[in-house]
């Protein structure tokens, strides 16, 4: 049987554009994927090159839909055009209908909540639209900026998950939170 996968999709806000990465993603992603920042919370490879971005743009980001593991949005200003970040489900459990979210936004455009309403919107379409019962999003305990998106966008937490996380820096603790369709009631 092939596995079950997203479809290619396009989500909209009033300021941003989710939409598959394309080669003209390629030098903007291998900048934000170089940041200290980017590199100290994800373990991205380092130095990031721009063969690693080439093949995260134009292969793996759309493998991993195909695959069924889940479905990965660069994140765009609607005015501009301009990469702002990404945001993405994994390791899919397609029986149990649960995934997992994760994100960066790129250093040029931090600060404006990007995050939060990207999760936010792929967190609806997930639990609305393909009608998932449960989306898990994990930040860890020394990433304060990624558990406020995580409330911002309406996530709950539910604890803490000890030595779950691997970054450059070695293992962490995560907080785990989640996203179901009763706390979209009322939105
Ligand atoms: C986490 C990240 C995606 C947030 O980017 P963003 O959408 O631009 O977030 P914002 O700057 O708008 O901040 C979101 C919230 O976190 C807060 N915040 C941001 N940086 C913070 C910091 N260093 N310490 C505490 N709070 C911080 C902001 O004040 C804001 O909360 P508020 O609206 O209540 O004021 C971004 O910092 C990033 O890409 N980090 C590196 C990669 C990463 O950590 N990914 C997530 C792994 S789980």
């Amino acid at each position: 049987m092939p596995p079950s996968t997203f479809p290619e999709t396009v989500l909209r806000t009033d300021r941003l554009v989710l939409r598959p990465f394309t080669a003209d993603d390629v030098a903007d992603t291998q900048r934000a994927c170089s940041d200290e920042l980017t590199q100290r919370w994800l373990p991205l490879p380092s130095p990031h090159t721009l063969d690693h971005a080439s093949s995260w743009c134009t292969e793996i980001s759309h493998h991993l839909r195909t695959s069924g593991d889940g479905i990965h949005f660069a994140i765009t200003d609607a005015a501009t055009g301009q990469l702002l970040g990404t945001v993405g489900l994994k390791k899919t459990d397609w029986p149990a209908l649960v995934s997992e979210v994760g994100y960066w936004i790129a250093p040029w455009a931090r600060g404006r909540g990007t995050a939060a309403e990207a999760a936010r919107t792929v967190g609806e379409w997930l639990l609305r639209q393909q009608s998932f019962q449960r989306l898990v999003l994990f930040a860890a305990t020394g990433n304060t900026a990624s558990q406020r998106v995580a409330e911002k966008a309406g996530f709950q937490r539910e604890g803490l998950l000890r030595n779950a996380g691997y970054i450059h820096g070695g293992r962490v603790d995560l907080f785990g939170y989640s996203l179901i369709p009763a706390d979209l009631n009322g939105t």
